[in-house]
């Protein structure tokens, strides 16, 4: 690597990374594979409905979803439980004023990680007391915990230990979406 090209990492959001614990080449293969398992559950939907949880699911939505060749009809959902920590709040609030008309819908629900399971549990419920027929979840990443909420995912491309990560589409405090691959924050980055 020459020296001004490291010099360049190291003004960037590059160094506040302690490990790349996904690289992006490793999350581009495995996305065929939940692409493809997507596309064969679904290819008797005459338009499948696709909810996305905002932020931290559109990058992993954008590339997931542009590997799917069927009708899908794309709809997103601002919810939060972080509130800018690397800590469940443990509570899901809807921040839309409007919610998705699902009613009699197959949802394809997106989310960028399960991690209590709160979230996934909280929205495939509103999804289906809004009158969805049926709600499948998909994931990026998988925390291997004890979840407070029973939930698991019907698609999930990676499972992960239990410690906080950012990038492809997951933040700390905002920042760090854009990273192209997951990765773990250097401590010292993490506001006391
Ligand atoms: P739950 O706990 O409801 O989590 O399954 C789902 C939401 O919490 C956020 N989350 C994280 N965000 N790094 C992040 O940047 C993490 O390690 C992490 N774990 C959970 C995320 O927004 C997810 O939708």
């Amino acid at each position: 690597m020459d020296f001004f090209r490291l010099l360049l990492l190291a003004a960037s959001m590059h160094e506040d990374i302690e490990k790349v614990l996904i690289a992006e080449e490793v999350i581009e293969k495995r996305l065929d594979v939940i692409a493809e398992r997507v596309h064969a559950d679904f290819a008797s939907e005459e338009a499948l409905q696709v909810v996305a949880i905002l932020k931290g699911a559109l990058v992993f939505m954008a590339d997931l979803l542009r590997r799917v060749p069927l009708r899908l009809e794309i709809e997103c959902l601002n919810v939060a439980s972080y509130h800018g920590g690397t800590e469940s709040s443990g509570q899901v609030d809807f921040l839309d004023q409007k919610l998705p008309d699902v009613k009699g819908r197959c949802v394809l629900l997106i989310d960028d990680i399960l991690d209590t399971g709160r979230t996934l549990e909280a929205v495939s419920a509103k999804l289906l007391q809004m009158g969805a027929r049926e709600v499948k979840t998909c994931v990026l990443l998988t925390k291997d915990k004890v979840r407070a909420a029973e939930v698991e995912a019907d698609y999930s491309a990676f499972e992960i230990a239990d410690e906080f990560v950012v990038g492809y589409g997951l933040d700390y405090d905002g920042k760090y979406r854009n990273l192209p691959y997951v990765g773990v924050l250097n401590p010292a980055v993490i506001k006391s």
